[in-house]
């Protein structure tokens, strides 16, 4: 490659870089593509971005190119990668079995052949060591100071993105904590797998988001925010909640103000994520054909992220069982929807659930399991089966 065309590739590359931050692209994914490019660019045969464990005192990969290993753990200070995060200086090495920092027994486990090693440091704001980015044997000679040069600038860029989205992540998890403990109080009396119904149905609101073409981070929000659509049942009695019958129109006039009771509750509310909670509160139950309520709006003066919530909403409310009304088949649930598109629903939002169908099942399945699971690990928890009152092993039949 001419030297030339050599620093328009690398110019292109952090080009594409500013445009997958600006289009709030998820850590691992823009920590793979940079591992990625630098591997290519780099002419590199492996590339792994190590972070640190500072828990455990150890390097794990987070990203491991050209690997076999999926997660690679190392001991701080040992091998390279090890001194390069103790010591928080970068290094070039061109015959690595002449370097004692280097752990041999690595290549020996795995029977890969180390030559060339170049790592930097990934140093988050205070100058903390949080990783180091790696790249090994250059396809030809070794690595040099221009390579250098350009993995130092990209540690930087991944550096800050895995400091943000670290800061993020933890007010995330806390919002998203609070968020879901309203929104089971809100439906724990109406339905006897409410944990399950907002799992799944927060689960599709994140496909269907991203299908319709929201950012990740977009869809995640509506994703954190749809559990709280209902949480204005709380202000309706059980008489009318919990009727295992149809309910008169009386009881259904009542049953229609969740929606803005909902919204009111989660209104002005400091949390970005609250506020977007109000707004498909109040709009989860508007028909496209504004035939719906509490406003009766229409079309696109119903808010998106109410028109993608509803269908994820419905579909999950119809295939399963509520005090009034047994589960429906997945193909039936399809199909009432789709017959709806244009009517109740936004015909975009349910040309998407159609095409992620299978997508969408899978999350049904995975969230199915996981409440299984955590059932079983609570029931353990609370009942634990001590050794001596475990009944005795019984001989399998054969
Ligand atoms: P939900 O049970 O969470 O149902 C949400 C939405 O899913 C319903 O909004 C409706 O659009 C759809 N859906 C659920 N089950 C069925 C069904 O069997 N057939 C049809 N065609 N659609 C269904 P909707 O109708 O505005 O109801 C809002 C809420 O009012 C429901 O939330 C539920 O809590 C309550 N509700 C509605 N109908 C009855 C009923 O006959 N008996 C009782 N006890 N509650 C009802
Ligand atoms: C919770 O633990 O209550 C909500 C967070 C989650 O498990 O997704
Ligand atoms: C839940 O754990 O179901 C709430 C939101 C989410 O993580 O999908
Ligand atoms: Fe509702
Ligand atoms: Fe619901």
């Amino acid at each position: 490659m001419g030297r030339r065309q050599e620093l328009e590739q690398r110019q292109s590359l952090l080009a594409r870089f500013g445009r997958m931050v600006a289009a709030e692209t998820s850590l691992d994914t823009l920590l793979g593509i940079i591992a990625e490019e630098v591997r290519n660019i780099l002419s590199a045969d492996r590339c792994s971005v190590f972070l640190v464990d500072f828990y455990k005192g150890e390097l794990w990969t987070k990203i491991a190119l050209g690997m076999e290993e999926k997660v690679l753990r190392i001991p701080i200070g040992q091998g390279i990668a090890g001194f390069v995060a103790r010591t928080g200086s970068a290094v070039n090495i061109r015959d690595a079995y002449k370097d004692t920092r280097f752990a041999q027994d690595l290549d020996r486990i795995t029977g890969y052949q180390t030559r060339t090693v170049l790592a930097v440091p990934l140093r988050g704001r205070d100058g903390k060591a949080l990783g180091v980015f790696e790249v090994l044997n250059k396809a030809k000679g070794s690595f040099t100071e221009e390579d250098e040069g350009l993995l130092r600038i990209l540690a930087t860029m991944a550096a800050t993105f895995i400091e943000n989205a670290t800061l993020y992540d933890d007010l995330r998890r806390s919002h998203l904590e609070t968020i879901y403990r309203m929104a089971l109080v809100a439906e724990y009396r109406d339905q006897e797998d409410t944990g399950r119904h907002l799992r799944r149905m927060s689960r599709f609101s994140g496909i269907l988001a991203q299908g319709m073409g929201l950012s990740f981070l977009e869809a995640e929000d509506i994703r954190y925010a749809a559990p709280l659509h209902d949480i204005g049942k709380v202000a309706i009695p059980d008489s009318i909640l919990r009727k295992p019958a149809k309910l008169t129109p009386e009881e259904f006039e009542e049953m229609k103000k969740h929606t803005v009771y909902g919204a009111k509750m989660l209104a002005n509310a400091e949390s970005r994520l609250l506020r977007l909670a109000s707004k498909i509160a109040v709009g989860h139950h508007e028909f496209w054909d504004g035939t719906g309520y509490p406003y009766a709006l229409k079309g696109e003066a119903i808010s998106l992220e109410a028109r993608i919530v509803t269908v994820a909403d419905v579909f999950d409310a119809l295939s399963s069982k509520r005090v009034y009304k047994g589960e429906w088949t997945v193909e039936d649930a399809v199909k009432y929807i789709s017959e709806r598109a244009g009517k109740q629903f936004d015909p975009k939002v349910v040309a998407v659930l159609v095409e992620k169908l299978p997508e969408i099942l899978e999350a049904r399945d995975e969230e199915n399991r996981r409440m299984v699971e955590d059932e079983a690990a609570s029931l353990q928890q609370h009942f634990p089966v001590s050794q001596a009152s475990a009944p005795p092993p019984t001989s399998k039949p054969s």
